[in-house]
């Protein structure tokens, strides 16, 4: 019999997945001073063990003040790498590829752990570990009037956080990571300098789309030129804003769907080899059309449109049958799933086992098939 969609195995580069099946990053504000720890080990490792063909870890900060909150995982030292290459060494004992997500949070830092908004609001100061007056942006504009007001990036300052891209990359290869994947969505630093929600700014990094895009190819090639070239380099871009009407005090609309494809075209042409179609972020204002496999169109518009370049398809994506559908039908290349996956760590045997695909159950759970 045919191999189902999602069980057919994706080689890029010179990494090959077992599966179409990726854990979607997710921040597990599990880390103190950006460390991962045991339960890092134990959380990616069950869906290793799980069969689970890639592992993404959750957005780690380049920079202290680039976490999104206190608790957030890094990479901007070189004592980070250590507990790191535990868990990519676990990952692999299990074939499992392992990748991690590089991030910068710029005006949307220093918030707080979901559990504990209800304790001390949704800002983190200083009392709480935050660091309010490193918060920063293309521009002085704050994501919500309840939001802190971020500091405009000078260039010396823009120049600096893309070092600290390829720096973290360097560390993400020393610890054995098999992909990388830039954080270009969510209204996190990336997609700040993206959207004309965020970025008011009137020198090269601002107005035009060549210059809104530019901090983002620069540092796609920045973190390129020292991610080794054997090795898949992933972006997750908002496909777009979900904001139709210019928001209050901002320059124009939000970043569009006919942008995003444009830039992953160039971003293709700088050696990144999928864009991870997800959206919104930039706005309170987002009016996000919530349905299953509702951002699956980003990426089926992304394959027809820029030939070589792989999509990846995220959001409400849950069950078996949905997935492989997404693949068979060939509106992406790799579907990462997150929530589906916190509710079941087990899903990708299960989808497995429904599909009538091989896949390895690990030894130690052969009973409980
Ligand atoms: C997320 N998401 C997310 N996305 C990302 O790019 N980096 C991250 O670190 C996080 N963190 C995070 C934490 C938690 C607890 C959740 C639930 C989500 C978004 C996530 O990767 C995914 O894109 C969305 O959850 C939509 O996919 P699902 O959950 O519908 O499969």
């Amino acid at each position: 019999a045919a191999v189902p969609a999602l069980y057919q195995p994706l080689t890029v580069r010179g990494v090959t997945l077992k599966n179409r099946i990726a854990l979607s990053p997710m921040c597990m504000y599990s880390s103190q001073d950006g460390f991962a720890t045991d339960f890092h080990l134990v959380h990616v490792g069950q869906y290793a063990v799980r069969g689970v063909g890639l592992v993404v870890m959750e957005a780690a900060g380049v920079a202290p003040e680039g976490r999104i909150t206190p608790h957030c995982l890094g990479l901007w030292k070189d004592a980070h790498v250590a507990k790191l290459r535990q868990i990519v060494a676990f990952a692999h004992a299990h074939k499992a590829a392992a990748g991690i997500q590089l991030a910068h949070a710029g005006r949307k830092a220093s918030t707080t752990a979901p559990w504990l908004i209800k304790v001390h609001g949704a800002n983190a100061d200083a009392a709480h570990g935050g660091w309010p007056g490193g918060v920063c942006g293309p521009s002085p504009l704050p994501f919500s009037d309840a939001s802190w007001a971020p500091h405009e990036l000078d260039a010396a300052a823009i120049r600096r956080i893309q070092r600290e891209f390829a720096d973290a990359a360097r560390r993400a290869d020393a610890a054995g990571f098999d992909v990388l994947e830039l954080h270009g969505a969510h209204g996190y630093l990336l997609h700040q300098f993206l959207s004309p929600i965020s970025n008011a700014r009137t020198d090269e990094y601002g107005g035009s789309f060549d210059n809104r895009i530019r901090f983002v190819v620069e540092t796609v090639r920045a973190v390129r030129a020292v991610w080794p070239p054997e090795k898949p380099l992933f972006v997750r871009l908002s496909m777009t804003d979900w904001v139709a009407a210019p928001a209050p005090g901002a320059p124009a609309g939000g970043w569009t769907e006919e942008e995003a494809i444009e830039l992953a075209r160039v971003l293709s042409r700088e050696g990144v080899d999928l864009v991870d179609c997800s959206s919104s972020g930039s706005s309170p204002l987002q009016s996000i059309p919530l349905a299953p496999g509702y951002q699956v169109p980003f990426a089926a518009a992304l394959k027809a449109q820029v030939p070589g370049l792989l999509a990846g398809a995220v959001g409400l994506i849950t069950s078996a049958a949905q997935a492989n559908a997404v693949l068979a039908e060939q509106r992406a290349d790799l579907v990462f799933m997150g929530r589906a996956l916190l509710r079941d760590p087990n899903l990708a045997l299960d989808a497995a086992a429904q599909l009538g695909a091989f896949a390895q159950y690990p030894h130690q759970y052969e009973r409980g098939r």
